[in-house]
């Protein structure tokens, strides 16, 4: 029960890894508002979960929603986790993949992710709280047809780790969870269509035995990195990939 009294906000809790670290947190006694874009989803992962908890929706899109998002879950008492997991994967050969694709996919997983933390960071200093950023070996390494989905997750990355030094000392701490392939929605996603050669995207595929991960696997990693367990890290990108990067 390591978030007993603890109250957190979730994103991107209408699936995939977001419902896992949801249902994670929530069964060490977490204090939850989950959040998505998806309310139907969030509908479900709320009536899985046992204890106190709130669905507020949400675009990541959306500045002055994500703001309000924090205004909300903090209206009602103090934060002590933020958990931004919400991202969507668009991809595909580069020389048709447009600016707006590229601005929304960049706005939703990394504009957004910016807002939340700008929003949360007042009502973390209070609680010497922590933020655990979804990041991806796409922050790690290059993607082919993922230049807009790596460069995101790239600046996931650098925003965790320069906000891990700017308030280390006033004691909140920024860690991010680098995911190999997960089997969600997002992770089973069809390959982009066009000219594609599938096996340079492949060349970094899982190499344990059942290498690719579940949501779960993911999601005890946040939990680690948002307890006191992880009370000395900050400003860390912690692999989960069934050894994809190892070589
Ligand atoms: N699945 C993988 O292989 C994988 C690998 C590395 C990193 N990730 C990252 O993990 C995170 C979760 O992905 P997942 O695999 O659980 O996928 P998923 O598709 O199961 O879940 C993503 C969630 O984000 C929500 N979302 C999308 N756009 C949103 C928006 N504009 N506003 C609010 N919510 C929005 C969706 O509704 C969905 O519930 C993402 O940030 C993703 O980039 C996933």
């Amino acid at each position: 029960m390591r978030f007993s009294g603890k109250r957190a906000i979730v994103t991107g809790a209408a699936s995939g890894i977001g419902r896992a670290t949801a249902q994670r947190l929530a069964s060490e006694g977490a204090a939850l508002v989950i959040a998505d874009v998806n309310e139907a989803g969030l509908a479900e992962t709320l009536a899985s979960l046992d204890g106190d908890h709130r669905a507020v929706p949400f675009d990541a899109s959306n500045v002055a929603s994500c703001h309000a998002l924090v205004a909300d879950a903090t209206s009602t008492g103090p934060l002590d986790v933020l958990c931004n997991i919400a991202g969507m994967l668009d991809w595909g050969p580069t020389a048709s993949f447009e600016e707006a694709r590229f601005n929304r996919l960049l706005q939703i997983n990394l504009v957004g992710v910016f807002a939340m933390c700008r929003a949360a960071i007042p009502h973390l200093l209070p609680s010497r709280g922590n933020i655990v950023n979804m990041a991806s070996t796409a922050a790690l390494d290059g993607i082919a047809y993922s230049a807009a989905y790596t460069a995101a997750k790239h600046g996931v990355l650098g925003l965790t780790r320069s906000l891990a030094v700017e308030y280390a000392a006033q004691g909140v701490r920024v860690n991010a969870v680098c995911p190999g392939q997960v089997d969600t929605p997002m992770g089973n996603q069809a390959p982009p269509e066009g000219d594609v050669d599938w096996s340079i995207v492949m060349r970094s595929a899982p190499k344990l035995e059942n290498g690719i991960c579940q949501p779960e696997d993911i999601a005890s990693m946040v939990a680690y990195l948002a307890s006191t367990d992880a009370a000395k890290i900050t400003g860390s990108a912690f692999t989960v990939d069934g050894g994809q990067l190892v070589g």
